[in-house]
């Protein structure tokens, strides 16, 4: 199913963002940016030795990735022009600041691929696995963050920066959860 607002397509998909072509595909990445499993194992084993490279001269650059942070490699052979790399928190009792954290992974994973002229970017759900963050939650920030963008970009400038955000949702709860929210009017 689909959305629009201001022009701007927003998107559920269900399946693996590895398979799905957009120009920046994001990363629920670690610190380290060396890889792991969940979706970031999925997107390195797909996209090739290419982007742990560049993971690697970032790391020698600034260190890392600190959470909530984001950071753009090539897609090496993915389906796409860009991985955006954001580190989401980790899930501990919901007093860890978890939820201004995982906003700021998709502000800032959005303002990333703009900066680096992509017009569609994919989301997985992030920190919602190995993270552990409760997935009703981590979908209604993710949703209100992205429309909120949305419609702070178009206030300032009038102009389309976005074509399409597709939340890519590898299990079904996500899918239901990313649906029912869309439907929502606000
Ligand atoms: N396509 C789309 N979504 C996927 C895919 C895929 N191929 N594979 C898993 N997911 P997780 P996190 C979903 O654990 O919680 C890694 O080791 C998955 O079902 O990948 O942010 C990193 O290196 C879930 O809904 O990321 C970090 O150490 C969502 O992606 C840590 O895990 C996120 O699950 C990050 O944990």
């Amino acid at each position: 199913m689909q959305i629009k607002i201001n022009e701007v397509t927003i998107k559920i998909v269900r399946g693996d963002i590895t398979k799905y072509a957009t120009d920046a595909i994001v990363n629920a990445a670690n610190s380290s940016l060396l890889g792991g499993g969940g979706v970031d194992g999925a997107i390195h084993r797909a996209g090739g030795p290419a982007i742990l490279e560049e993971c690697r001269k970032i790391r020698d650059r600034q260190g890392g990735c600190d959470t909530g942070e984001a950071v753009v490699t090539t897609a090496g052979k993915l389906p796409a022009k860009f991985v955006v790399h954001t580190v989401g928190p980790v899930y501990q009792n919901g007093n860890k600041s978890e939820a201004e954290l995982l906003k700021r992974c998709y502000v800032n994973s959005i303002q990333a691929a703009v900066d680096v002229s992509a017009r569609r970017i994919s989301f997985p759900n992030i920190s919602t696995g190995i993270y552990g963050y409760p997935k009703k939650e981590a979908a209604e920030i993710a949703v209100t963050a992205v429309k909120e963008v949305i419609q702070a970009y178009s206030a300032d400038s009038g102009e389309t920066f976005l074509e399409e955000v597709a939340f890519v949702c590898y299990d079904e709860e996500n899918e239901r959860l990313y649906r029912q929210l869309l439907e929502k009017k606000d």
